[in-house]
């Protein structure tokens, strides 16, 4: 498949036919994002590819259980989604949901992988951007180091580039799925099944016996470089027909040419 026309055939899918992704085909996929570039060549992924049923279940059933927990924990505290309450919540960069939104939003838009035939668990590995080391040497500030460390993460953006290989790959294949953060809220409860029932041989960026008793450095734990965190999730299988996809910005809206 030409390369235009696998980058237009992309689409996020959300409903799968029942049909297998074969072992050789999941081999092939995760041969494309092996190769995808990273920052230091550092590789900071590892793909836990699940097909047991009743993982998947289980990791869903992990994700419903925290999401009503945040429902109910917004609705004890009388949220209730009004304009005056959302004016209330700490937006950050989302914006803030009424609690039966919240329930409804892990339905349409999470909850959906369990009716794929293989969910992938996209593992990162952090590590501390070229001249965070220098920078704290040199005494930047707590909200400098956060600032560098996060918000351009290059780990993040080296776990982004492997996820597009590994997505396209399947198109080319004639596979289709969803990459999906919506569930990250859960990501706690998911690496816990992870570490219990796979063999993800790393450990995890959570150390809390190690932690509260050690300084943080610039606002950062100090197991931080050598942590494993769930980045997102992956549903893959074969694309039921009917995907629809909205529409995107004008390349005007996007673009900058500078001649
Ligand atoms: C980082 C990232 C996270 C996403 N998370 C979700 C998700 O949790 N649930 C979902 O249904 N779609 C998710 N999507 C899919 C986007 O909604 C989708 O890419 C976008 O609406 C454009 O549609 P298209 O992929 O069909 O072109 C995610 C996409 C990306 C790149």
């Amino acid at each position: 498949m030409e390369f235009s026309e696998l980058i237009t055939k992309r689409q996020s899918i959300r409903k799968y036919k029942e049909a297998d992704v074969p072992d050789d085909a999941l081999l092939e996929m995760l041969g494309a994002a092996r190769i995808a570039p990273s920052g230091k060549n550092m590789q900071n992924w590892h793909f836990v590819v699940i097909k047991r049923k009743d993982l998947i279940d289980k990791i869903a059933d992990a994700v419903l259980k925290c999401n009503e927990e945040i429902s109910s924990g917004m609705e004890a505290r009388g949220v209730d989604g009004t304009e005056a309450d959302k004016a209330n919540i700490p937006q950050g960069a989302g914006v803030a949901q009424a609690p039966d939104r919240f329930r409804k939003f892990v339905r349409n838009f999470t909850l959906f992988f369990t009716n794929a035939p293989v969910l992938v668990v996209v593992m990162g590995q952090t590590y501390l951007p070229t001249g965070y080391r220098e920078m704290e040497a040199a005494g930047a500030d707590d909200d400098a180091l956060r600032r560098h460390a996060h918000l351009a993460s290059p780990g993040m953006q080296s776990l982004g580039a492997a996820v597009e290989h590994l997505m396209l790959k399947a198109v080319e294949m004639g596979y289709g799925g969803c990459w999906l953060t919506s569930a990250n809220y859960a990501a706690k409860a998911i690496e816990e099944i992870v570490v219990n029932e796979t063999d993800f041989p790393y450990a995890l960026l959570r150390n809390e016996e190690k932690s509260s008793n050690e300084p943080v450095i610039g606002g950062i734990d100090p197991t931080y470089e050598n942590g494993w965190f769930m980045a997102s999730l992956i549903s893959l299988g074969v694309p039921e027909d009917g995907a629809k996809s909205p529409g995107r910005k004008p390349l005007e809206k996007i673009m900058t040419l500078v001649k």
